[in-house]
């Protein structure tokens, strides 16, 4: 008999109760959430609450909140959202002093209670806390990824699709670097239909849909005063549902590069297939000199990132 997928979701927050929401709707898997003990009482009402849409919304599901680690152990995958998210006027990068000390404290946890995990870092800034969640856990490379791309890509998706009157899910696009405002969606590789988006729209229409993707979080923090989390959360469980189904669809997530894109030892967003095993492929593809030169300069930013979090744990030690 084929058992249930196990997904645990660190943080209950808004984007960490997203991904439950969205795990659950497309019943991928027993859910387990797990919160501060502080947040003890509305994590597990949540989730009770999130149990009781079942009948309703025809899931079955073991959907549980938890402030205790013991209850993540044999997880599939662990999601990370744990963290702070952004206010009006903070870049990502502003996050790094509070959210590294939580990506390890929790990376630590995942590592003891849940070894054979395959873990989805979300916490921002996203690049750097993957490499983080990597250096703690010390698990394969192909048993960490961020979520950042898909997030990033469907908001470009979405701009193309309102820009040109069509359906959102005709629109194929490819989205590259760090999830930064430096991020790197690729108009050589869009496409509506089959057909190459520059058929379709003006460039300059075309480049206004890149650069609102482009600071599409920005955008969404301004108007509601802290982060986005619908589709942040929609973004992690397209790779939760790859990875647990075995699709080995192709997303774009931060993957350990080893030489692909002239980046070498760093996370950056590029083309993974996703699988039982994690990432089990990074696809490369031809840039042309201006796109390589915009990804150059995004995993450069996420080099630094990097370098900070890397300072911050000398004067920890
Ligand atoms: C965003 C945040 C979650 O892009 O990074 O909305």
């Amino acid at each position: 008999m084929p058992e249930r997928a196990k997904i645990a979701i660190i943080g209950g927050g808004n984007v960490g109760a997203s991904c439950a929401l969205w795990a659950a709707s497309k019943e991928l898997g027993d859910i387990v959430v797990l919160d501060i003990p502080q947040a003890e009482g509305l994590v597990k009402g949540k989730m009770l609450d999130l149990a009781q849409c079942g009948p309703i919304e025809r899931f079955d599901a073991a959907i549980t909140g938890t402030v205790d680690y013991a209850d993540i152990a044999d997880s599939d995958v662990v999601v990370i959202t744990a963290g702070l998210p952004r206010k009006p006027g903070m870049s990502r990068d502003d996050l790094v002093a509070t959210n590294v000390k939580i990506v390890k404290q929790v990376s630590e946890n995942i590592k003891q209670h849940a070894p054979d995990s395959i873990v989805i870092v979300v916490s921002n800034p996203l690049d750097a806390m993957v490499y983080t969640c990597w250096k703690v856990t010390g698990f394969d490379t192909n048993r960490i990824v961020g979520q950042a791309g898909c997030l990033d890509v469907a908001r470009y998706r979405t701009f193309i699709a309102w820009e040109l009157g069509v359906s959102v899910e005709d629109v194929a696009a490819l989205l590259l670097g760090g999830h930064g405002d430096d991020m790197v969606p690729l108009p050589r590789y869009t496409s509506v239909h089959g057909i190459p988006v520059s058929q379709l729209l003006s460039e300059e229409k075309i480049t206004a849909c890149v650069e609102r993707a482009k600071v599409g979080g920005g955008e969404i923090v301004k108007l509601m005063g802290t982060s986005a989390y619908y589709a942040p959360g929609s973004g992690v469980i397209q790779m939760v549902e790859s990875i647990v189904k075995d699709k080995k669809r192709i997303l774009p997530c931060a993957g350990y590069c080893q030489g692909q894109y002239g980046i070498d030892g760093l996370f950056v967003g590029v083309p993974c297939v996703l699988g039982a095993s994690g990432v089990e492929q990074i696809i490369e593809i031809d840039l042309d000199t201006e796109e390589q030169k915009l990804m150059d300069a995004s995993a450069s930013h996420v080099k630094e990132l990097v370098e900070l979090v890397q300072q911050q744990e000398t004067q920890l030690a």
